[in-house]
């Protein structure tokens, strides 16, 4: 076996782009070669300095790459983050802190371009933990029960005099990205998407191994005519012994910035001759579905899990650049071995602003720091960490003060997976 110190981690070269997209193929259990489109297509990818490998020799056997985004913390403020995705170590080289050592160097570099958090999508539930991650946003997946949702039959367009016309990929590139800045804005947890997102996603490249197949889409234009949401969809051929229709429509994705909006797609959705079954894809947990329905108990969900992870890199800009509806003063104490997140921290908050900076005062709330990436957007209850022994209050009701200053009406969603 080669020594752990024989192997190199090192930014990756436009030369070197050809082997680390092998490696990433590999480490997804994908088909390891890679077509020459998916390759010029991946290239709009690749920023000197964000690409790193881990090279056995000359062989790249473990890929990381980071790129710039934006969060939207609560309230509508965009913050700078570190965005990692793309993250394989080959199944020949793994437990050997490969993954330690290139994500210590990637978070390093993060805190001093000054990114405010690092963030990614975990394919697995204990892998970031280690390096301070926590989760911060849910989504959830509703199975709907065409028939039993009990809709009226006869539905033919949305009752607020609104539209729903089925549009091309090129009308989803020109109309979908305004769309979604509108969306991602007020959303917390959302965060910013590059063209590439929408060319991929409509088909005018291929990032990926497999085949792209082309979706229909489905535009909501409001009574006065403007765009309000977008949906894409696929649906399956199956029927049954009996000669019936069972098909199931699979939603890839579905943004809608009013609620006349999100209602008029569901219900074109569960309103398609011969479609039994809805799948909603990933929705945020309190997506208003299941209530759209004369009988929500239709809607069954089929997935709920953790989404983004968020590592705070930056205590004081995360905490001053979020909204608070309360008013209140918590002491945190933030454990994070050796990061850059740890001390003690006095946050003062209100509805007109907050103040953090670091203080001698006896800690309210000991927690670490990934748990306070999952209090930040508001997501989860601190009372219910605590109950769990997740975090540890110092002073009595330190928890509830915290519910009531970080906790929000709507909860945290991000749409995107990257
Ligand atoms: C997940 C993955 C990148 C980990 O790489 P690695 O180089 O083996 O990780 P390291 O050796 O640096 O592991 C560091 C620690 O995390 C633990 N760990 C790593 N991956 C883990 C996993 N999937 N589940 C549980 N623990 C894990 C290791 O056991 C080790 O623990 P220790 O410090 O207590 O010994 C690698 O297994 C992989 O490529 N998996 C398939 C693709 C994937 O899931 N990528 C992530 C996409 S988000």
């Amino acid at each position: 076996m080669t020594r752990r110190t024989d192997i190199d981690v090192r930014t990756v070269t436009e030369a070197e782009f050809p082997d680390w997209n092998r490696a990433l193929n590999t480490g997804f259990l994908q088909p390891p070669a890679v077509a020459a489109e998916q390759l010029e297509a991946r290239r709009r990818q690749f920023v000197p300095g964000r690409l790193l490998g881990a090279f056995d020799g000359d062989r790249c056997v473990a890929t990381f790459r980071s790129f710039d985004q934006e969060i939207t913390a609560v309230g509508g403020t965009l913050l700078q983050a570190d965005a990692i995705s793309n993250v394989t170590v080959t199944a020949t080289h793994r437990r050997r802190g490969l993954l330690t050592r290139m994500m210590a160097r990637d978070l390093a570099a993060a805190k001093d371009r000054g990114d405010v958090v690092a963030t990614l999508i975990a394919a697995e539930y204990p892998i970031y933990g280690r390096y301070g991650f926590g989760p911060a946003t849910t989504m959830t997946e509703w199975t709907v029960d065409v028939p039993r949702a009990r809709l009226d039959p006869r539905w033919a367009a949305p009752e607020d005099g609104g539209r729903i016309d089925l549009v091309d990929g090129e009308d989803v590139r020109k109309l979908g990205p305004e769309l979604h800045e509108r969306l991602r804005r007020a959303q917390p947890g959302a965060v910013s998407r590059t063209d590439l997102w929408w060319q991929a996603r409509t088909g005018a490249v291929n990032l990926s191994a497999l085949p792209w197949t082309e979706p229909c889409y489905a535009l909501y234009r409001s009574a006065d005519g403007q765009v309000e949401g977008l949906a894409s969809y696929r649906a399956d051929d199956h029927w049954g012994d009996a000669k019936q229709p069972l098909n199931t429509a699979t939603v890839d994705w579905l943004l809608a910035v009013t609620p006349d909006a999100e209602r008029a797609l569901w219900r074109y959705l569960c309103s398609i001759d011969w479609v039994q079954t809805v799948k909603s894809g990933w929705r945020a947990p309190d997506d208003l579905l299941p209530h759209l329905l004369p009988d929500p108990r239709a809607a069954r969900i089929t997935t709920q899990a953790d989404w983004l992870w968020v590592r705070i890199l930056d205590v004081v800009r995360a905490l001053e650049s979020r909204a608070y509806e309360g008013r209140g003063t918590l002491v945190l104490e933030v454990v994070d071995r050796g990061g850059p997140a740890g001390g003690r921290w006095r946050l003062e908050a209100g509805p007109d602003g907050a103040s953090c900076a670091p203080t001698t005062e006896s800690a309210h709330l000991v927690l670490d720091v990934g748990e306070l990436a999952t209090l930040w957007l508001g997501d989860e209850s601190a009372v219910r960490l605590a109950a769990l022994g997740r975090v540890r209050e110092e002073r009595a009701g330190a928890a509830r003060v915290a519910d009531a200053l970080l906790r929000t009406s709507r909860r945290p969603w991000c749409p995107d997976m990257f």
